[in-house]
Order: C-alpha cells, then sequence, then structure tokens
C-alpha cells in the first residue's frame, strides 16, 4: 500500500497567512502542518508517498523535506495539481505513482492524535473497495456526514446543514486501484470542485464502502478557528509524533 497526501488548493480562507506560504507548511505548534500527515503515514506502516500539492509556494515543500529521508520516508514523490480543482481532482493525479496499488489517503490539514495502524492493516486485508474513517464531532455540518442504517454507510452528505449523524468523515481515506477510474466519471460540484464525497457514494453503490471510528482525537486546521484548536490540542496532549516506537513497530505495509 501506498500513501498519498493532498496539499494543493489555494487555502484562500487563511488569507493573509498563505499570501508567503503554503496552507500545509504553517506551524502547527512546533512544526509544519505537513508533518503531521507525513507522520501519520510513518506509523501505519506505509514508506512510499506522494504530496501532490500546488499554487505559487509549492517549491517550498523541496526545500523543507527534500528527498524525505530525514522523516523516515523511503520514496517522496511530489506532483502538482493546477488550480484549485477538488480534493478528487488532486487525488487523480496520484494515479501512476500508485502503479495499481492500493492507497491510503490523507489530507494534508488533517491532524490525527492516535494512529491509524489498526484500520490500515484491515484495510490491507480487505478484497477491495474503499474505507473511510468517521469521528463523532459537534459540527458535523462543516464535513461530509454519513447517514448510516443497521451498521451500513447508505450515503454521505457533503457538509449538510441537517446532518443525518453526529460524525464527520474525516479526510483518511483508504481506496482500491479503481478510485481512479471513479475520478475520471466526476463531474464538478456546485463549488466547481470535484468532490472526495462522490467517490465515496460510488463505493456506496457498488456495496463495497467499510468505514472505522477513529481513535483519539481529530481536527482539520485550515480556517483560523480549527487552526487553532489544532495547535492548542498538539500544545496540549501532543500528537501522532510521538509515537516513537512507530518506525520499529508498524508492519511495513509497502515493499
Ligand atoms: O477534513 C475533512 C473534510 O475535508 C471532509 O469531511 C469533507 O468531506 C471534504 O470535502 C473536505 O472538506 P473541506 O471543505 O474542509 O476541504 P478543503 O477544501 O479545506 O480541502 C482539504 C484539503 O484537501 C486541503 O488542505 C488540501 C486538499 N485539497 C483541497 C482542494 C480543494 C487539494 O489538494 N486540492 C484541492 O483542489
Amino acid at each position: 500500500m501506498k500513501g498519498v497526501i493532498l496539499a494543493g488548493g489555494l487555502g484562500t480562507r487563511l488569507h493573509p497567512l498563505t499570501g508567503v506560504t503554503n496552507k500545509h507548511l504553517l506551524p502547527i505548534y512546533d512544526r509544519p502542518m505537513i508533518y503531521y500527515p507525513i507522520q501519520c503515514l510513518i506509523n501505519a506502516g506505509l514508506r512510499e508517498i506522494i504530496i501532490v500539492t500546488g499554487g505559487e509556494h509549492a517549491g517550498d515543500f523541496l526545500k523543507l523535506l527534500g528527498n524525505g529521508k530525514k522523516l523516515g520516508i523511503r520514496e517522496l514523490h511530489y506532483t502538482y495539481q493546477e488550480g484549485e480543482g477538488g480534493i478528487a481532482d488532486a487525488l487523480g493525479l496520484a494515479e501512476d505513482f500508485a502503479e495499481g496499488d492500493k492507497i491510503c489517503v490523507v489530507l494534508g490539514d488533517n491532524i490525527i492524535e492516535k494512529n491509524i495502524r489498526q484500520p490500515v492493516g484491515e484495510f490491507f486485508t480487505q478484497p477491495s473497495g474503499a474505507r473511510i474513517l468517521l469521528k463523532e464531532v459537534s459540527d458535523p455540518q462543516r464535513f461530509g456526514v454519513p447517514r448510516i442504517e443497521d451498521g451500513r454507510i447508505v450515503e454521505v452528505l457533503e457538509k449538510p446543514a441537517d446532518p443525518p449523524s453526529r460524525y464527520a468523515v474525516t479526510g483518511i481515506y483508504m481506496y482500491d486501484n479503481d478510485v481512479f477510474d471513479i475520478t475520471r466519471t466526476l463531474k464538478p460540484s456546485n463549488r466547481g470542485e470535484l468532490e472526495i464525497t462522490d467517490v465515496n457514494n460510488e463505493y456506496i453503490r457498488r456495496g463495497d464502502l467499510t468505514y472505522s471510528i477513529l481513535n483519539g482525537w481529530w481536527t482539520d486546521a485550515g480556517t483560523f478557528e480549527s487552526l487553532y484548536r489544532a495547535n492548542c490540542l498538539v500544545a496540549e496532549g501532543g500528537a501522532n509524533h510521538v509515537d516513537d516506537d512507530a518506525k520499529t513497530n508498524a508492519p511495513l505495509l509497502s515493499n
């Protein structure tokens, strides 16, 4: 399995902070935002990672991360998203990198307290399809929200005014290689983007979407409120980077 970090988009909700660098390089307490999704994938046992980025400051990633070796990445790839066509548009750019393998996708502004080793391990043995991670939140209308019936997700709604559950679909997704055929079929939403929620709904239609509930806290960091909250959560309680033994203990899920 390979890791994909989506760090494109223009970060307009964080102007003027994003006037001088990419949103995913802004500080979250003691390190740049992008370190957290990288560590999330490393802790899950993935060592081949691609970062999809975009905008005017894409070169800053190379300055910061180089070839990724010092962070424990064996192979770090980069690609560039023109414009801001949506999360599923950015994901489509990882097709050649995936080379037919399953992938674990993490949005570049998502930060978790613990690790995702168990759901990633479960998806590793899942014969096909997709697996998403849910987290109960107080403000589900800000996110993708699942409608759950008899323990199965029957639909995901993107930022619903009237959420059908208290769960957010977090920005951590696992897909088989069909995901790239699916992204090619998508049409832009009302906000002009190819939506990851439409990808997940296609897997539901195929009867091939599973889910897990994420352990520990989870936050995004794409607005001033959530950026501040992410800083406080990391400063107060640490985040997945404290999982120091991961490099030796996580089973390697890539070559
Ligand atoms: O954080 C989880 C939520 O992320 C999910 O619950 C939603 O279903 C999903 O649509 C997404 O919602 P947001 O509206 O918060 O996504 P946002 O536009 O802030 O983008 C999140 C990350 O995705 C961003 O940090 C980088 C990446 N991205 C986004 C866009 C629009 C790209 O790489 N390219 C893009 O064009």
